[in-house]
């Protein structure tokens, strides 16, 4: 398939980096689309343990990478990722960053801390990397992008120009410290010197890979219930997960993607603040955390846990146009003697839907209806192939296949890059 999009079905963490991993194998390139060092993608290679928030999982496999115009770059970030796989032994010579990429700046960070403390009770729970702060001035034509970090003159003014706004809003409304624009420019100017070689019209160069019969793979971050427009907003990223934005945000025509693979948990997790209709009630929240060891990779918070709900992964499978499904960490379920799964939400007024509520009111308010299925006692680790899962796991499994009408292709089986089970 010339060019798939990976997108996480439900709230993030879903496996989207062993999938692109493991798809890697057998794909030329692949691309970051959106988001930037929010995203912790983690790739599990026997003892060795990869959790990369900036690159394109695909540099593990040790492939052509691209940072799309529509990621937001935090260059110290970014700069020690490429210095840890170089000294890891890897080469980051085919890492090609967008020009059109917008650059997380000091204040971005400082931005995103100070609002947060001051919603309070109403905070997000975002990440704190200045990502809301960052494509909040991308809107407002005022970012400072990628290629600005080729010229040291323009970089300079650009900053010049930012700061004078930013440093009004730090002291007189969040009254936090201001930047100084000598520190601010010599920090990027440095980074510059990194950075250069990598800057890339990488609209062009996907374009090429594609002419030239290449298969591309477009790696989402973060997922489609934290995406800006579909999400559950307002607690959601400040950037659209969903697949169609693939071909935006590496700059190429949407009739160039031929495949979407969504990636959802078995169960649901989700980090922040937020509607979660699913949310376990009860010792087997904690239960699930522990098994699945459900702790964020960038911020370390405990991740909140909830059984399957088959009325958002619908609704992912819609807005993304989702063709296959990898089902990941299965085997965090064995030993639960039951499985609640929530086919339906009831509504406040009773009615029951299996339609994700277009309003925010609804979906608060949304109870889950579930159906309950068996469990299995066995663990996953010794399955070789899809038939060899026990027989609950399996028709679990089959459930969410005739409830969504998606075929699984992929079912995770353990955090270990090999352990994928394919349906072939
Ligand atoms: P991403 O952000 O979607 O790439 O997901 P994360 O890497 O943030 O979180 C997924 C976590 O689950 C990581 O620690 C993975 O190593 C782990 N993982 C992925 N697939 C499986 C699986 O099938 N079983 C288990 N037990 N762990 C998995
Ligand atoms: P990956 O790519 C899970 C969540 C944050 C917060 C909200 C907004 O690893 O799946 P932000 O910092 O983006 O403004 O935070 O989105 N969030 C994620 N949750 N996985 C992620 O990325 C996330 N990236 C952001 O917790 O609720
Ligand atoms: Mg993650």
């Amino acid at each position: 398939m010339p060019a798939t999009v990976i997108v996480g079905a439900q709230w993030g963490d879903e496996g989207k980096g062993k999938i692109v991993d493991l798809l890697a194998q057998h794909s030329d390139l692949v691309c970051r689309y959106q988001g930037g060092p929010n995203a912790g993608h983690t790739i599990v290679v026997g003892d060795e343990t990869y959790k990369i928030r900036a690159l394109p999982t695909g540099i593990v496999r040790g492939k052509p990478c691209v940072i799309g115009n529509g990621c937001v770059v935090d260059p110290e970030v970014l700069i020690g990722e490429l210095d840890e796989f170089e000294r890891r032994g890897r080469s980051t010579d085919e890492v090609y960053l967008s020009g059109n990429a917008h650059l997380i700046m000091p204040w971005h960070v400082a931005i995103d801390g100070a609002s947060e403390r001051r919603l309070g009770k109403l905070a997000i729970g975002t990440t704190r990397r200045g990502i809301g702060p960052c494509y909040a001035d991308k809107a407002m034509r005022l970012g400072i992008r990628v290629q600005d970090i080729l010229d040291p003159k323009i970089l300079r003014q650009k900053i010049a120009v930012a700061l004078a706004e930013k440093n009004l809003w730090l002291e007189r409304v969040y009254e936090s410290e201001p930047f100084r624009l000598e520190t601010v420019a010599a920090q990027y100017e440095s980074y510059a010197q990194r950075l250069r070689p990598y800057v890339t019209d990488t609209s062009l160069y996907v374009d090429n890979a594609l002419r030239d019969g290449k298969s591309v793979l477009l790696e989402g971050a973060q997922a489609t219930l934290l995406d800006l427009d579909h999400g559950t907003y307002p607690f959601v990223t400040s950037s659209n997960p969903v697949a169609a934005n693939a071909a935006t945000g590496v700059g190429i025509g949407p009739g160039r993607i031929d495949r979407v693979v969504g990636v959802a948990k078995a169960y649901v997790t989700r980090v922040g603040e937020g509607p979660f209709p699913t949310e376990i009630q009860g010792p087997d929240q904690e239960r699930v955390r522990e098994l699945g060891h459900e702790y964020g990779t960038v911020t370390g918070r405990s991740r909140r846990c909830g059984w399957l709900d088959l009325v958002a992964l619908r609704y992912a499978v819609r807005v993304n146009g989702i063709d296959q499904l990898a089902l990941t960490k299965l085997d965090v379920l064995s030993h639960f003697p039951e499985l609640p799964v929530c086919t339906r939400y009831r509504l406040r007024d009773g009615a029951e839907t299996s339609d994700f509520p277009v309003h925010q009111s609804d979906f608060h308010a949304a109870e889950p209806v579930y159906e309950t299925l068996p469990g299995w006692d066995e663990a996953l680790d010794g399955c070789a192939t899809v038939s060899d899962l026990p027989d609950a796991a399996r028709r679990y499994a089959e459930f969410v296949e005739r409830a969504l009408d998606v075929e699984i292709a992929l079912i995770g089986t353990g955090a270990e890059r090999a352990s994928v089970l394919t349906r072939a």
